[in-house]
């Protein structure tokens, strides 16, 4: 059989990694996937680069839309990134018929709904492994595997920077400035590393995970999103000594009144597997009430981590090529038509446990006054450390699962008491059961 053609739109650290495993694998590969598959054109700014990066019959241009329009391409790789020229080229892509591969989350997080149905009405594919926790088939995952379940909730570390920045900063005390830079040279990076550091990143990868766990359609705007930047070193040893590891997790959940979509650092207890994630390394947990809990683990960027989900995809979509689009497995693994309108529910209605930081005078009746507190505002304490400050005591309290709403009353309340001298540091906690 002749082989499927590939117009590859970049050639960056993803990019270079789809080259680079495709020469090196390329006949397993063709074995898994019934033909060859040929990257025939290359689109990238700097020509001369790339030129001197491969080798072979290969078209390199600096026009993307000469790739995509090439009628001899069957498939589009956009790996650019960005979403404003890269939603022109796929919609393009669709319209010339031609299927598309990404990796591009930020493009479908916020695009992903109008992306999909072009597709859907062209009867092409848009696949998308690579966009979500790097080399881990977590979409293959939750769209084919666990298709039997109802999902309850998802929760992961989906953005390899941040993980990477938590873990050396907790290891080896450096600063936060320090280890992003290390991130960027190692390629984990997005373009704009705010992406990363702010959670911006992780949220586009959990929207995308909600919609294929919950049926919903892709809704970028209604997650709630915290980074990291604003995480206090003093915050990450208390949580050490308690038992627990801070990291940035994406947490969904269905409830029965909507769905929890959040991005922010929590408190995980440390025995739990997830708390053990290190480094640039991904780790997704999904609860279905069939098959129970189940937890997905590897790298989660990179240049060859990634290329494997993205030739993953170029396998799959080289082996439904010819197949009836009907017959294909949905986008976001609902058929179109079945897609159910739960709404995505505001952050002051999310449940959950929390860690709770403060300074106080030492004096009778403090702790009284806060708990009296906490529970009028029906937040129940699970534990309570004091100790002794430079000039008076820093409490600590974890709840048992609350109403954000109610933290956040309460929180107004305590600020109010004349004996407490900051601000209260609310972190939240993730049990994980
Ligand atoms: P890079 O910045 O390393 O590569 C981008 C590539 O796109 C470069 O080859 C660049 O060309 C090319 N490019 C940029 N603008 C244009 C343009 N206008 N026309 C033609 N080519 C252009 O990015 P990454 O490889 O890191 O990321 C690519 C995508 O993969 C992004 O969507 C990212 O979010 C996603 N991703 C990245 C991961 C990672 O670990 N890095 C992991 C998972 C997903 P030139 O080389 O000439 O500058
Ligand atoms: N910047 C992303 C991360 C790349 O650090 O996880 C992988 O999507």
């Amino acid at each position: 059989m002749k082989p499927i053609k590939v117009g590859l739109l970049g050639l960056g650290v993803v990019g270079g990694g789809v080259w680079d495993v495709l020469r090196r694998n390329g006949e397993e590969i063709s074995r898994r996937a019934g033909r060859r598959i040929e990257v025939a054109a290359i689109a990238v700014r700097d020509v001369a680069k790339a030129r001197a990066r491969v080798d072979g019959d290969v078209t390199v241009t600096a026009d993307p839309y000469a790739v995509v329009r090439d009628p001899a391409i069957d498939i589009v790789v956009e790996l650019i990134g960005g979403s404003t020229l890269t939603r022109e080229l796929v919609l393009e892509a669709i319209a010339q018929g031609k299927h598309v591969v990404t990796a591009n989350k930020a493009l479908l997080a916020v695009h992903g709904n109008e992306i999909f149905a072009a597709a859907s009405k062209r009867g092409v594919m848009v696949t998308f492994e690579a966009a979500v926790a790097g080399g881990i088939p977590i979409i293959k995952a939750i769209r084919e595997g666990l298709t039997a379940n109802r999902i309850g909730w998802l929760a992961g570390i989906i953005n390899g920077t941040t993980n990477f920045i938590l873990s050396e900063m907790r290891s080896k005390g450096l600063p936060f400035a320090t280890v992003l830079a290390e991130a960027q040279r190692l390629g984990y990076a997005e373009a704009d590393p705010t992406f990363d550091v702010e959670g911006v990143d992780a949220a586009h990868k959990l929207t995308l995970l909600a919609s294929l766990a919950f049926g919903v359609p892709v809704q970028f705007d209604k997650a709630h999103i915290e980074g990291i930047s604003k995480l206090e070193q003093e915050d990450i040893v208390h949580a050490e000594r308690l038992g627990y590891r801070i990291k940035l997790l994406g947490v969904t959940r269905r409830r029965a009144d909507g769905i929890e979509l959040r991005v922010h650092p929590a408190l995980v207890p440390a025995q739990r597997l997830l708390a053990n994630v290190e480094g640039a390394m991904n780790a997704v947990l999904v609860w279905g009430d069939a098959v129970g809990a189940t937890l997905y683990y590897g790298q989660g960027a990179g240049a060859e981590p990634t290329a494997s989900a993205v030739i993953a995809d170029l396998v799959d979509v080289t082996r439904l090529h010819t197949a009836d689009p009907h017959n294909r497995v949905p986008h976001l693994a609902f058929q179109p038509d079945a897609l159910s309108d739960l709404p995505i529910l505001p952050i002051s209605e999310v449940h959950t446990a929390y860690y709770l930081r403060l300074k106080v005078q030492d004096q009778p009746g403090v702790l009284a006054d806060i708990a009296g507190i906490l529970s009028r505002a029906g937040i129940s304490i699970g534990s309570m450390i004091q100790e002794p400050a430079e000039d008076g005591a820093t409490i600590i309290f974890l709840t048992h699962e609350a109403v954000e709403r109610n933290v956040d009353e309460a929180i107004a309340s305590i600020e109010q008491l004349p004996f407490v001298h900051s601000r209260v540091t609310r972190l939240r906690l993730e049990n994980l059961k």
